[in-house]
Order: C-alpha cells, then structure tokens, then sequence
C-alpha cells in the first residue's frame, strides 16, 4: 500500500524533519503550513510531493486542504499534526482573543484534521495519526497556561479517539516534546535551562522526527504519549 502522509507544520522545525525522514522512508508527503512560499521551499529541500497552505484553525481551510492532497497524491493514511503556535503570558494578562487563536490552532485544529482524514482511512480499514503534544502540558510551567492547556488537551483528545477509531485498525498517539532547537524556542536562553535536562541538552527536531516515524510504522501501540524530552519529566 503506498503511504501517503499529510504533514501539518511541515514547512520548518519538528514538522519539516517528520517530513523529510518520511520522504527518506519512501512515503509520499504532502507539507503544509499557513505560508505557501515557505512550505514550497520545505518540499522542494526534502523532496517532498506536495505544497498545500492551510491555516488549521479554520475547518475549511483543511477540508479543502484534504481533497487536493486526494486529488494530487491519493488518499492520506498518515498524519501527522506538528503545526503549533506557542506565545507565552501570564493568564491575567492574556487577552480572550489570544486564548481563542491559541486553541484553535494546536487544539480544535488538529481535531478538524483528524477528522477529515479519518473519513478516508475508516474506508482503507487502515491508518495513522500523530499529534505533537508537549510535556509542558503535562508538568506545567508558569507563563503557559493557555499552551499548556492546549497540549493536554490534545492527549485526552488523542486517547479517545484512539478507542473510537481501533477497530477500524486505525492508530492515534501523541508525541510530546521537551525543549527542542527550532524557531519556536530560538529565544528561550538555554544555558541555565540545559542544566534541568538529564540529558544535558535541547533536542534536536530530528529526535522528535524518529518517534513520530516510529509510531506511524508501529502495528500494535495506540492510545500512547510517547516523551522525547532528555528526562526532564523525571524532574518532576
Ligand atoms: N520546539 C519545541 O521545543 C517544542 C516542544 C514541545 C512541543 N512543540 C510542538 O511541536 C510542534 C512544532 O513546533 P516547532 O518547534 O517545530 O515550531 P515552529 O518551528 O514554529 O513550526 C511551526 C509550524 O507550524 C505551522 N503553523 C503554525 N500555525 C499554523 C496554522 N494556524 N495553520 C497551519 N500551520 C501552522 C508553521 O508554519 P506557518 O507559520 O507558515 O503556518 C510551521 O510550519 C508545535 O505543535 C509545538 O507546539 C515544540
């Protein structure tokens, strides 16, 4: 069966190694992210098969990003969800509208995705998702309420619905994160932070990349949180 894999976030960071190493694995991937020029650029760089822009916020923005993915490259058995946004606050002095675009993007996005492309997997009787969490969700860390809140959110999503979806042979897990290089922690100073981590050290995207591929190649895990964060939930 060809493998065809929707990566959402897949122009830059832990999105853009899932694809590649995905690419190297002889799936066809479709990147997507809300900037066409960059998720381009990305599936050109990787060799990719198809550039979509989508913003995963709005459900018909990904309805339609789906039927061209079917259109160019046949029907998606594999997702993967790394598109996220992370803007750090004080709950009291976040506005309404931050909380909203902030759940709508890494939470109710990744549901209006995972919805889409459960239509046609249901059909195959076969498929794969993975959703990027983040162990900041699951320790917490002040200034990250509303992140946080979104991350988890998504475990709980992702364990229900692993149990909907199983007899149709179709797997749900999450990875989550520690602190890994990308834009999205680029500002983060890590000196004193890197002496938090067991492991002594920031992942890179391609340690998250080698969980996602895993799971997405597993034939008997579902319903899983799998951790790549160097330790540092053990310091709890
Ligand atoms: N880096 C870390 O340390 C870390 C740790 C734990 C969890 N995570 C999670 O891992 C995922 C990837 O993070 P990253 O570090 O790789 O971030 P990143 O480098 O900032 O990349 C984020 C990706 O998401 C896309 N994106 C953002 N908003 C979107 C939207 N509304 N619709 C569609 N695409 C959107 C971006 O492209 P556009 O801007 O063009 O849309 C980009 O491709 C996120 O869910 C993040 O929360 C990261």
């Amino acid at each position: 069966m060809t493998k065809i894999c929707a990566v959402f976030g897949g122009s830059r960071g832990i999105g853009k190694a899932v694809a590649k190493l995905l690419v190297q694995r002889d799936y066809k991937v479709a990147v997507i992210s809300r900037n066409l020029d960059k998720a381009k650029a990305a599936t050109e760089e990787i060799g990719g098969h198809l550039a979509l822009s989508c913003d995963i916020a709005k459900e018909e923005d990904v309805q339609h990003t789906f039927q061209e993915i079917v259109k160019n490259i046949g029907n998606v058995n594999y997702l993967v969800n790394a598109a996220g946004v992370n803007r750090d606050g004080l709950l009291l002095r976040t506005k309404k509208e931050e909380i909203l675009s902030q759940l709508s993007i890494n939470l109710i996005g990744s549901m209006y995705t995972c919805k889409v492309a459960l239509r046609g997997m249901v059909q195959q009787q076969r498929g794969a998702i993975v959703n990027i969490g983040s162990i900041v969700g699951h320790k917490g860390n002040a200034g990250q309420s509303v992140y946080s809140a979104s991350k988890e959110g998504l475990v709980g999503f992702s364990k229900s619905l692993a149990k909907e979806v199983a007899r149709k042979n179709i797997q749900v897990n999450v990875v989550a994160p520690g602190f890994i290089h990308t834009d999205m922690t680029s500002s983060i100073e890590e000196t004193s932070l890197k002496q938090t981590i067991p492991l002594g050290r920031f992942g890179e995207a391609d340690d998250v990349a080698q969980a996602v591929a895993f799971l997405l190649s597993s034939s008997y895990i579902t319903g899983h949180v799998l951790v790549v964060d160097g330790g540092l939930q053990l310091q709890i």
